[in-house]
């Protein structure tokens, strides 16, 4: 489709509308041999897919470190996309945090995630990428969503108020995509991802999730011979999780095999209370003393579950079960103590 280019120093908005309606593209294998930029490679989920599509047979993967190229700076961006011109795309960077950092710093998530998303999305339209996957999160969903929660829910009441700035940012990137494909018929896609763990987590005390947060406390207890290990809350809220190398074969499968406008949901579709939880990172660790709850501290969302039907009609279920993904995880997390995120 011939459209006018984007400089660095436009919007998208100053461009002429395309005419299409949306792209009519019939999904089917990527180009092994063509460049594929994985923003955010040295994350959770970005080293993931890295590793999914090196071990795929994908021979021209391009990653930049933060300190390499930063995605909040706009020019870079642009340049970057000129000298590279990526053939497919998985934005996978961004400032990511548990509960505590996304309350403190709300301004830099919404902020950041925003520079990062526009920059990567104008750039990659300035260079006509043909695919890219926009990777958002679970939280852009209403706090009080029915469960489990189905994708046509977004934007049908309050987000919960502890992330909000984060999930407004996530949303304006699904909106993004959408107007992508309306304005100028381009097959671009977003998944949204239920909590993940695995493999190069973040592990520190003040930024980590739940579950990574849960495996450093639970292996330090066991290690220093701490008694009593004491969680936030009461341990009922019910949360799903997925490990990271799922899901990195899941958005290698949406790229190959999903085409629409609507973000869809990656997870495992069942769910399980943070006791739970809690007690398999317990055994996993070999932790023998004892869990209290603080009940004085918040609960947060009571359930979080996703429908994975639409991931399901496309294809995909999840392999690695939440006890063995665990243990792995466990492994992992003991071998690089030394140099995991703290
Ligand atoms: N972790 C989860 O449970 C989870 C759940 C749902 C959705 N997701 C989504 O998955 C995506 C990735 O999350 P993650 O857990 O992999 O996060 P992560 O481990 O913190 O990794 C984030 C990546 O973004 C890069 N990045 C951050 N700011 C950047 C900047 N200014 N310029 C260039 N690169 C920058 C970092 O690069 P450097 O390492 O080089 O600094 C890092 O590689 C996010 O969109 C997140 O919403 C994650």
């Amino acid at each position: 489709m011939d459209r006018p280019p984007v400089a660095a120093g436009l919007g998208v908005n100053s461009m002429t509308a395309g005419e299409s309606t949306g792209p009519d593209y019939t999904p089917g294998p990527l180009d092994r041999d063509a460049p594929l930029y994985v923003a955010g490679h040295r994350g959770l989920v970005g080293s993931a897919i890295w590793r999914q599509l090196e071990a795929s047979g994908f021979s021209d993967l391009i990653g930049r470190s933060s300190s390499e190229l930063d995605l909040k700076d706009r020019d870079a961006v642009f340049t970057f996309f000129e000298a590279t011109k990526p053939k497919t795309v998985v934005l996978a960077a961004a400032k990511v945090g548990g509960i505590l950092a996304n309350s403190t710093y709300p301004v830099d998530f919404l902020s950041d995630n925003l520079r990062i998303q526009v920059n990567v999305l104008d750039a990659a339209l300035a260079q006509n990428v043909q695919r890219v996957l926009f990777l958002g999160s679970s939280c852009i969903y209403p706090k009080l969503a029915p469960q489990p929660i189905k994708e046509e829910y977004l934007l049908t009441g309050h987000l919960e108020p502890t992330n909000d700035a984060y999930a407004i940012a996530k949303i304006a990137g699904i909106l993004q995509i959408q107007s992508v494909r309306k304005q100028y018929g381009l097959p671009w896609i977003s998944a949204m991802p239920t909590n993940l763990y695995g493999p190069g987590d973040n592990f520190s005390p003040k930024g980590s999730h739940v579950l990574p947060a849960l495996i450093r406390r639970y292996d330090e207890a066991r290690r220093d011979g701490i008694e009593t290990v004491t969680n936030w809350g009461s341990g009922s809220p019910r949360r799903e999780f997925l490990h990271v190398d799922d899901m990195a074969a899941a958005c290698i499968h949406l790229l190959e095999h999903y085409d629409g406008p609507d973000q869809v949901n990656v997870g495992t579709g069942e769910d399980a209370t943070i006791k739970e939880i809690a007690g398999i990172v317990a055994s996993a660790v070999g932790y023998e003393g004892e869990t209290e709850w603080d009940t004085s501290k918040p609960d947060g969302t009571p359930q979080k579950l996703l429908d994975v039907n639409k991931l399901r009609d496309a294809g995909w279920k999840p392999q690695i079960d939440l006890e063995a993904g665990i243990a792995s995880t466990v492994e992992w997390y003991r071998e690089h103590v030394d140099s995991v995120r703290t």
